[in-house]
């Protein structure tokens, strides 16, 4: 069955496979100290600029529960919006791993604003009260909207002479950096963003993420902290050797282009049918949309993905970077006979 309930229901592109595979001899040194994790050490500084400190991890929720504990302390606040990943889908790891109070924000659009956040920003030096330390955004968001480069810096020009950090979780960055056409730098570093997880297993690869560190204070704990954390793969050429052809290839360029355009598509498509109701603006591959409770069910025994709010019977759909246009039409195709 095709699925249209996350990118991460896609395969592994081949050239990753191929990585992979070209990998798989002799022996190497563990944890690290091998040349695919030198080699895409080097990657990843070249796209994010020099001050990028990258720590490679298995997964999204590990990604974000080391990058925030590395910038907190238990007696800290993280602020989010309500819908964040943190938040809702990832079973209280950050909150249980740091021992942080949690302010989650109402947001339209998943999108924090500094008039947002500023209205959290109290209790600064009050022993009664948990310390804002960190300012959680997703990008794309979890409603599959962006956040301008502006918007970003914006954030971190606000929160950075309370001592706060940025802390972008980008499971789906290349998504966004390719809806907006900047680079990673443009998009990340030159933004103000202290710390990041950037995501690669949504976009085509195994296995691969990697909190990326933009700061010499959050860098100095990182490698401990991964390690306390779990997420320190002692094969870890396997994850690394992935990050090359990534770079090297632009496959994140190409992967989530191709999971935009497949988006963009869809939306058109659904949108020609006349009959349903987006709730959000498709900015990169995720689309949030409402329908009949009876035309779910019989979608769903055709295709996979998630009831988004059931309060409100709005769905996600989620294209990848092995959605085909054929996989579009038929989805629309049932959509349209069903929708009679
Ligand atoms: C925005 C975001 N962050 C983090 C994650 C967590 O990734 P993982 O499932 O690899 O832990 C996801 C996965 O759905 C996500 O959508």
């Amino acid at each position: 069955m095709r699925s249209f309930a996350s990118d991460n229901n896609s395969g592994i592109h081949p050239e990753i496979m191929k990585a992979i595979e070209s990998a798989n001899k002799d022996h190497a040194a563990g944890y690290g100290d091998d040349k695919w994790t030198t080699k895409a050490t080097a990657l990843i500084k070249n796209a994010f600029g020099p001050t990028a400190d990258p720590y490679f991890v298995f997964n999204g929720t590990g990604a974000n529960t080391v990058a925030l504990r590395a910038c907190t302390q238990t007696y800290h606040a993280i602020i989010g919006a309500e819908s964040a990943h943190i938040f809702m889908d990832e079973c209280g790891a950050p909150v249980f791993q740091t021992g942080c109070q949690i302010i989650e924000i109402p947001t339209q659009d998943g999108k924090l604003t500094p008039e947002l956040i500023y209205s959290k920003l109290n209790g600064f030096g009050e022993v009664h009260h948990s310390q804002p330390k960190v300012v959680y955004i997703s990008e794309c968001t979890e409603f599959g909207t962006v956040y301008t480069p502006k918007e970003i810096n914006a954030i971190a020009d606000l929160i950075h002479p309370y001592g706060m950090y940025l802390h972008v979780d980008g499971a789906r960055l290349s998504n966004a950096a390719v809806s907006l056409n900047l680079s990673f730098k443009e998009l990340i570093t030159d933004c103000g963003v202290d710390i990041l997880s950037f995501g690669g297993t949504k976009n085509g690869m195994m296995m691969g993420e990697a909190v990326i560190s933009f700061r010499p204070e959050l860098s100095e704990g990182l490698k401990f902290i991964r390690k306390q954390s779990c997420q320190l793969y002692s094969k870890m050429r396997y994850t690394t050797c992935q990050f090359i052809p990534f770079f090297e290839s632009n496959l994140w360029k190409k992967n989530a282009r191709h999971a935009n355009n497949m988006a963009r598509l869809l939306v058109e498509g659904i949108n020609d049918i006349g009959k349903f109701i987006f709730t959000q603006k498709t900015e990169a591959n995720v689309i949030l949309v409402k329908m009949d409770r009876q035309l779910i069910e019989e979608l769903q025994k055709k295709y996979n993905f998630y009831i988004w709010n059931e309060n409100n019977n709005e769905i996600r759909l989620v294209t990848s970077f092995d959605t085909t246009e054929e996989d579009i039409y038929k989805f629309l195709k049932d959509l349209k006979e069903l929708s009679k």
